[in-house]
């Protein structure tokens, strides 16, 4: 007979067969049994503008609480459709090729849904996010990746050359990146988009942490690239410009045809993005441009605060270009690997961080590395790092 758990797992479907929880969520909720500080966890908990605040008290009293059309209210795509000119370069309609979605990861979802067939060919850079590996995974994408080497996360040409075939369907880009903080330079943004034209693949591009950028870095867009605009899905959002990861709404652009299919996706899938913060988050298109260069101000100085404690504790910080995260090489602590790393530091200095293993195709890549997010209120990031300086004198 078929033991209670064994006749549950029977229940699951293939496609979820490996899906487990992360180490991130893993190293979260251990972080918060022991009262810890997380940087481990994405979670920025700066305040939402106080001018987006008030629009979503008064989208809310306003009622502005029915749904709204799949592709998003008019105003915001019009909005969005304006920020792309501006900033990233696309040009696009409004109402043909901007899909407001539940989050980045709603366009990505709906991306994934819509132009990946089992067994497609789907190029990754490695080190990546884990929802791009796994989402493409559930769509049952053959994954090929492409290393990224520390320390200035560069790709060799020829490795990506080969990584393309005649079954690859898409390229993921994510620019600047989670976890390593690359920022693909417009020479290497070029060689793709040609790749991309060659074997007839698409671009899909996560920008979420597009604003976010240190020293000469600038963000450049593959969908602003001359013959990329009919085959780049450019995804980003609201989470971490305005930190309202909770918020749930982002967007996606690109050519109508492909657009008309993610909004069909995103009707199927999620209705629409909430009504009331669509609303609501028109006003952050009204902030300043002073905004932006305090946002990378901020992140600036919180990153050169934890690369010092890094130093201090032994822990050598691996420089992001863009984002709010830091992979550091936690080799100098002499222990074994990322997850005893991790545990330690947890366990005492209590910061959590998240293994390095978790954010490669090939573990022993991320063996000697953890990723801490510095996207924290002053007081929490000083208070992680005095902790963290504290450590060269608990070292086994
Ligand atoms: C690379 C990347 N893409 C997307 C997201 C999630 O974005 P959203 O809140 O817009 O779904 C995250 C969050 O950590 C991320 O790191």
């Amino acid at each position: 007979m078929k033991s209670p758990e064994n006749l549950l797992k029977s229940f699951f479907a293939e496609r979820i067969k490996g899906l487990v929880q992360s180490d991130i969520r893993r190293m979260s909720r251990e972080c918060e049994r022991l009262g810890g500080i997380n940087l481990g966890q994405g979670i920025c908990d700066q305040p939402v503008p106080d001018s987006v605040k008030e629009a979503a008290k008064s989208a809310i009293d306003r009622d502005r609480s029915i749904y709204s059309k799949f592709e998003g209210i008019d105003p915001l795509r019009e909005r969005i459709a304006a920020k792309m000119a501006d900033y990233n370069g696309i040009r696009c309609d409004p109402d043909r090729e901007v899909v407001v979605t539940v989050g980045s990861t709603g366009g990505f979802v709906a991306a994934c849904l819509a132009f990946v067939e089992p067994g497609d060919e789907v190029i990754l850079f490695s080190p990546f996010y884990g929802y791009h590996r796994n989402i493409l995974s559930l769509c049952e994408a053959t994954l090929r990746f492409v290393t990224l080497h520390p320390p200035n996360w560069s790709f060799d040409p020829a490795d990506l050359e080969r990584s393309f075939t005649e079954k690859t369907a898409a390229v993921i880009i994510n620019t600047p990146s989670n976890p390593c903080g690359k920022v693909f330079s417009r020479q290497e943004l070029i060689l793709i988009a040609s790749l991309c034209q060659k074997h007839g693949a698409l671009a899909i591009t996560d920008e979420i942490y597009e604003y976010i950028l240190y020293g000469e870095h600038r963000h450049v867009s593959i969908g602003s690239l001359p013959g990329m605009e009919e085959r780049t899905i450019t995804l980003s959002g609201f989470s971490k410009t305005y930190n309202m990861t909770g918020w749930r709404l982002g967007y996606a652009v690109g050519a109508a045809p492909l657009m008309e299919k993610i909004g069909l996706l995103n009707d199927l899938l999620y209705i629409c993005a909430p009504t009331p913060l669509q609303h609501a988050v028109m006003a952050a298109f009204d902030l300043p441009p002073s905004y932006y260069d305090q946002l990378c101000a901020d992140y600036a100085r919180k990153l050169e605060m934890t690369c010092a404690a890094c130093d201090e504790a032994g822990i050598r910080p691996l420089l992001p270009q863009g984002a709010y995260y830091l992979l550091a090489d936690i080799s100098g602590l002499g222990l074994s690997d990322d997850k005893e790393a991790a545990n330690f530091l947890l366990g005492r200095a209590g910061v959590a961080s998240v293994p390095g293993t978790s954010f490669y195709a090939d573990p022993e890549d991320g063996r000697q590395q953890v990723r801490l997010c510095f996207a924290k209120q002053d007081g929490d990031l000083e208070e992680a790092c005095r902790r963290l300086r504290g450590i060269r004198t608990a070292r086994p």
